[in-house]
């Protein structure tokens, strides 16, 4: 049977911690000769833009053997009316996974409940799972184990927040969460993981204490694509959740930070932070490459 990939939760935690290890190994050139998706097609469909999810898809794809088909509503017949539910049917039969990028979290899994292939949620309105799996490894790789550790999410309670939520329930480690009212993560996500977890998630209105005695400091845009009619409120409520060295200041001495990019420097955080000796932004970048193809390998070639 076919296994999608739209949040974390849909793999265990002995997946995950299996895939965190063998994306670590990928990433020191183990086994870069196996091909595994050697004539294999992913298609790639973006209804936002993207730049780390299209090319870290497209770059890992091919250096796994298959082949990237990327594709737009607009140069598909959905861009004239087709159903989301018939492009699934029809693409199933050409493609051995697809990874989507959508506005509503709900056009993905009416996909994935019309096709026959796995899909993968790369960002929609509700998640990112795709980044919460970079994330875990960035953690990983920096502190030698990820459960036990605080993170700090200081910003909006987004879809990059809601998966990191689910991250730390199932991967427990412990997260604080500084947002301003009415700017709180979906509340089914948090009380399921709340509900799941071991280690602690909790929210709070005060960045400092967020950030205190963390490991890591995380946070995000403060608004997100397709939110832009948001922006002037969002710049006012946010003024006080940047990551700047003040706040830095609270977190442990070897804090690593870390940031989903694209970031709007001088918003959430500064250019000082984002280029100081604690940001690890784009290894966490970088690391979307890896988690990937090790997410591929699982869901379309799992090894025995
Ligand atoms: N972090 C992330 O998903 O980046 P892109 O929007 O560039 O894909
Ligand atoms: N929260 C951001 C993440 C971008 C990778 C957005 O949805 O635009």
């Amino acid at each position: 049977m076919k296994k999608d990939f739209l949040k974390l939760t849909d793999l265990t935690r002995d997946e995950i911690t299996g895939l965190l290890r063998r994306a670590i190994d990928l990433k020191a050139g183990k086994d870069a000769s196996l091909c595994p998706l050697m004539g294999k097609n992913i298609g790639l469909f973006f209804e936002k833009p993207s730049t780390r999810t299209r090319v870290s898809f497209e770059a890992g794809i091919y250096q796994l053997g298959g082949n990237a088909i990327c594709m737009t509503p607009a140069e598909l017949q959905l861009g004239r009316g087709e159903t989301m539910a018939d492009t699934a049917r029809t693409l199933s039969r050409y493609l051995h996974a697809i990874m989507m990028r959508t506005f509503s979290h709900e056009t993905i899994e009416a996909f994935a409940l019309n096709s026959s292939i796995p899909v993968i949620n790369g960002l929609s309105d509700l998640r990112h799972p795709c980044q919460a799996l970079a994330d875990a490894m960035t953690l990983l790789e920096t502190k030698g184990a990820v459960e036990g550790l605080k993170v700090a999410y200081v910003g909006d309670g987004n879809n990059v927040c809601n998966s990191l939520i689910e991250a730390a329930s199932v991967l427990s480690f412990n997260l604080a969460i500084a947002c301003p009212e009415g700017f709180e993560p979906h509340t089914e996500i948090l009380e399921d993981a709340r509900a799941a977890a071991r280690s602690e998630i909790v929210i709070l209105r005060d960045p400092r204490e967020a950030a205190g005695m963390a490991d890591a400091v995380y946070t995000d845009v403060w608004v997100s694509m397709g939110q832009e009619d948001t922006a002037e409120e969002k710049k006012r409520k946010f003024s006080e959740y940047q990551i700047n060295a003040r706040l830095l200041s609270c977190a442990k001495k070897d804090v690593i930070v870390l940031h989903c990019l694209p970031a709007h420097r001088g918003e959430e955080i500064t250019d000082e932070v984002m280029d100081g000796p604690h940001s690890a932004v784009f290894d966490q970048a970088e690391n979307r490459l890896h988690t990937q193809k090790a997410l591929l390998e699982l869901l379309l070639s799992p090894r025995q």
